[in-house]
C-alpha cells in the first residue's frame, strides 16, 4: 500500500470499546443490571441468544488488555463507564467498587502512556431507571448528570478528555422508536421525547464536567452519509426527511441550538422550556466525535422498490422514506457497503452546515469481517487493513478540504459483543477466542501499530 498521507501534527490515533461489549462480570462487585442485561436475556433479541454476561471478560483481564494497547502504541483509548457499576440503582447509593475499577483502568492507561478518553454513557442505562420511564422521562437527564458528577469527582484529576453520550441517535431510533436494541420499546415517532432527553442529558453533562474542571469535552455521534437514490424530487424529499430524523435531530440542537423545523411539532414541550433546554444542549464543545461506518441510500417508498439488506432492521409500514442498498461492489462481512469517500463527505458536509463546528475526532471507524485463525494461529485480515487504510486517506482528504480533524479511533481494539448481532461480527484489531478468551493480535493490529509509529505523535 502507498504511504499514508500526512495527517496534521499532533494528530491522535486511538482505539475504542464500550463497557457492555467487553467487560462481562455483570453481577460482580455490586454492579446493578442495565437495560442490555435484561434485553439480551429475552428470547429472540440477539442473533443466537448471546448476552454480554461474559463478553471478553475484560473486567478480569484488563491488565493484559492494556498491555496489548501499549504494544499497539495508541495515543488515546476510548472506553465507556458503566453507569450501573457506579450507581447500581441508577441514582442514590454510590458503589465504591465500581469507581475503583475505573480508577485502576485510568491509572493503568496513564502508567502505559495512553490517554484515557472515557465515554460516560454508551447505551447501558441502569434497568431501574428504565423502569422509572427511561429516556422517555426528563428525570433521566438529571439522573445522568448526577452520575456524571460522581464519576468526574473521582477521576477528574486524571482524565483530561471526556465524551458524554455515544450515538444517541442509534439508541433512540433502534431502542425507543424501533425494538431491535434495548430497551426494545417500538414507539415509532412517539419516541421523540427520548431524543430530547438524551440531548438534554448531554448538555447537563457538559455543565457538570466543566464544573469539575474538565479540559476537553465532546460527544460521539453516528454520521452516515445520506444519499438520495436519484435526483427525482420524491427521492430528494425522502432523503431529506431521513436526514432530519436520523441526523439533524441529534446534531443541530448541539451544533446550532435549534431543532429541525419539521420535527418541532413532535416534541411535547412548550416554547419557553424548549428554548431554555436548547441553551443547555448547545453548550460549546472542545471536539465533536464522528462515528462513521457506511453511507445510507434513501428512496421514496414505492411498491416495486428492492429494499432487501439495505439496513439491518425492518422499518414499520408507512414511513416516508425507504433505505435501499448502496450500489457498492465491496461490503464488509456484516453486509455494510465500503465507501471511504462517504467519510470525507460527512466531514465536509458537517463543516459546511455548522459554522460553530468544533474540531472533529473520528471517535469510531472500523469493519466487521468474520476472521478465522489460520493453521499457524495467525489472523490475517487484509480486508480490514485495506478498509482502515482507505478511511484514513478519506480523513486526510477532509483535512485537505479544510476540516479540522484531530484524531481517529478504530472500532474496535478487541472483538466484542456486537449488540443484537452477538459475537459473529468481529470488529477487533485483536482477535478473541470466546471459548478460551485467548487474545491474538491480527495483521491489522501490526499494520496500525506501524502507521502510528510512523506518524508524528504528540500534544
Ligand atoms: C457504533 C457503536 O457505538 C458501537 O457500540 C458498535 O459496536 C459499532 N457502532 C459497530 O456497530
Amino acid at each position: 500500500m502507498n504511504q499514508l498521507p500526512a495527517l496534521p501534527p499532533g494528530f491522535r490515533f486511538g482505539a475504542a470499546t464500550a463497557s457492555y461489549q467487553i467487560e462481562g462480570a455483570v453481577t460482580e462487585d455490586g454492579r446493578g443490571p442495565s437495560i442490555w442485561d435484561v434485553f439480551s436475556h429475552e428470547p429472540g433479541r440477539t442473533r443466537e441468544g448471546e448476552t454480554g454476561d461474559v463478553a471478553i471478560d475484560h473486567y478480569h483481564r484488563w491488565e493484559g488488555d492494556l498491555d496489548l494497547l501499549a504494544e499497539l502504541g495508541i495515543h488515546d483509548y476510548r472506553f465507556s463507564i458503566s453507569w450501573s457499576r457506579i450507581l447500581p440503582e441508577g441514582t442514590g447509593a454510590v458503589n465504591e467498587a465500581g469507581l475503583a475499577f475505573y480508577e485502576r483502568l485510568v491509572d493503568g492507561l496513564l502508567a502505559r502512556g495512553i490517554r484515557p478518553v472515557p465515554t460516560l454513557y454508551h447505551w447501558d442505562l441502569p434497568q431501574t431507571i428504565e423502569e422509572r420511564g427511561g429516556w422517555m422521562v426528563r428525570d433521566t437527564a438529571e439522573a445522568l448528570a448526577d452520575y456524571v458528577s460522581v464519576v468526574a469527582g473521582r477521576l477528574g484529576d486524571r482524565v483530561r478528555d471526556w465524551i458524554t453520550l455515544n450515538e444517541m441517535s442509534v439508541q433512540v431510533l433502534y431502542g425507543y422508536a424501533l425494538d431491535s436494541h434495548a430497551p426494545g420499546r417500538g414507539l415509532g415517532f412517539g419516541a421523540l421525547p427520548a431524543a430530547h432527553h438524551q440531548l438534554l442529558a448531554h448538555g447537563l453533562a457538559v455543565g457538570r464536567l466543566r464544573a469539575a474542571g474538565a479540559e476537553r469535552v465532546g460527544v460521539a455521534q453516528q454520521h452516515p452519509l445520506i444519499v438520495p437514490a436519484s435526483d427525482a424530487e420524491e427521492d430528494l424529499v425522502a432523503a431529506g426527511t431521513f436526514h432530519a430524523i436520523t441526523n439533524r435531530l441529534f446534531s443541530q440542537p448541539i451544533l446550532a441550538g435549534s431543532y429541525p423545523e419539521e420535527l418541532r411539532p413532535l416534541l411535547p414541550i412548550d416554547d419557553a422550556q424548549l428554548a431554555a433546554d436548547l441553551a443547555v444542549i448547545s453548550a460549546p464543545l472542545d471536539f465533536y466525535g464522528v462515528n462513521y461506518y457506511e453511507p445510507v441510500r434513501i428512496a421514496a417508498p414505492r411498491p416495486d422498490l428492492d429494499t432487501a439488506g439495505a439496513i439491518e432492521v425492518e422499518l414499520p409500514e408507512g414511513m416516508p422514506f425507504a433505505p435501499v442498498p448502496y450500489p457498492s461492489e465491496e461490503r464488509t462481512d456484516f453486509g455494510w457497503a465500503i465507501v471511504p469517500e462517504g467519510l470525507t463527505g460527512v466531514l465536509t458536509e458537517l463543516r459546511a452546515s455548522y459554522p460553530e463546528l468544533p474540531p472533529v475526532v473520528i471517535t469510531e471507524n472500523g469493519a466487521s469481517f468474520h476472521d478465522v485463525p489460520e493453521a499457524d494461529g495467525a489472523v490475517r485480515d487484509p480486508r480490514r487493513v485495506a478498509f482502515l487504510d482507505a478511511h484514513l486517506r478519506a480523513v486526510a482528504d477532509a483535512v485537505a478540504a479544510g476540516v479540522d480533524v484531530q484524531g481517529y479511533y478504530v472500532w474496535s481494539a478487541f472483538d466484542n459483543f456486537e449488540w443484537a448481532a452477538g459475537y459473529a461480527e468481529r470488529f477487533g484489531l485483536v482477535y478473541v477466542d470466546y471459548a478460551t478468551q485467548a487474545r491474538t493480535p491480527k495483521d491489522s493490529f501490526r499494520w496500525y501499530r506501524d502507521v502510528i509509529a510512523a506518524s508524528p505523535a504528540g500534544e
